[in-house]
């Protein structure tokens, strides 16, 4: 596509989230640290994930794209966009070519995420794990940080590893979750789960989850004693 089709192409989907999708979306955040939840999405809009802060939101006729809306008070879009503009371009990263209120629309990335290939049984090859290593080294090597690299923010499409959520890369605090999550990639999925092939259905992940939030919560208050 050359570069006028994609302009406007852009401009089409802009119109698009204006005209239809902001009048009719409507999300909310009930817990921050759960996912926010999508009550209505006008036609012929899909939601393709929500994470804490926002909704994903793909339109059919713009499979390539997704838009992302934040919920209403969770904050964090400057941040997020800012962080795309120090990632520049990068095959494990998407790409953001708009800034909207409240919402910005992102390269669509394909893929399952590794919360998705645990729920679901899907491999997670190796090199998926250490494509993510290479590209935290990356976004580091541009002052930027692996923060927040959960089950849900990064992805495998055809045996790689892609970072789907990079809205926490400006906090310098220490963030243990990619090290914990390689952690048990290691020590429990490939020597364990993956050959028995288990899968573990959402309400028990959501269990792991809220155990790891309060495991972390404890520690560091252990710490910091
Ligand atoms: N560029 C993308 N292409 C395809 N799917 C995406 C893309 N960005 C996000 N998603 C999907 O939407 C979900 C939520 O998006 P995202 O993780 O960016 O939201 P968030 O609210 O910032 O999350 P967190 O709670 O981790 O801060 C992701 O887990 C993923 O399934
Ligand atoms: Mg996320």
């Amino acid at each position: 596509m050359n570069e006028r089709t994609a302009d406007h192409r852009l401009s089409t989907l802009l119109e698009r989230v204006e005209d239809q999708l902001r009048p009719g979306l409507l999300i909310r955040s009930v817990d921050p640290h759960d996912p926010v939840r999508v009550d209505r999405i006008p036609q012929p809009w899909r939601t393709l994930g929500c994470g804490n802060y926002a909704a994903v939101l793909v339109h059919p006729d713009h499979p390539e794209q997704v838009v992302k809306f934040y919920a209403p008070g969770r904050p964090g879009i400057e941040q997020e966009a800012e962080v795309y503009r120090r990632i520049g371009h990068h095959a494990a990263y998407s790409q953001c070519f708009h800034v909207g209120e409240g919402y910005l629309v992102l390269r669509r990335l394909q893929g399952i995420t590794l919360y998705d290939c645990i729920r679901t049984g899907s491999p997670i090859p190796l090199q998926a794990m250490q494509d993510i290593d290479e590209a935290i080294a990356y976004a580091v090597s541009r002052g930027l940080h692996g923060h927040d690299v959960h089950g849900r923010n990064v992805m495998v499409h055809e045996g790689r590893g892609l970072i789907v959520d990079i809205s926490d890369f400006l906090n310098p605090e220490p963030c243990r979750a990619w090290q914990d999550l390689r952690w048990a990639y290691h020590r429990l999925y490939r020597p364990l789960i993956a050959p028995l092939g288990l899968q573990a259905p959402g309400p028990v992940l959501d269990l792991v989850r809220r155990s790891y939030r309060l495991y972390r919560r404890l520690n560091s208050q252990g710490r910091s004693h």
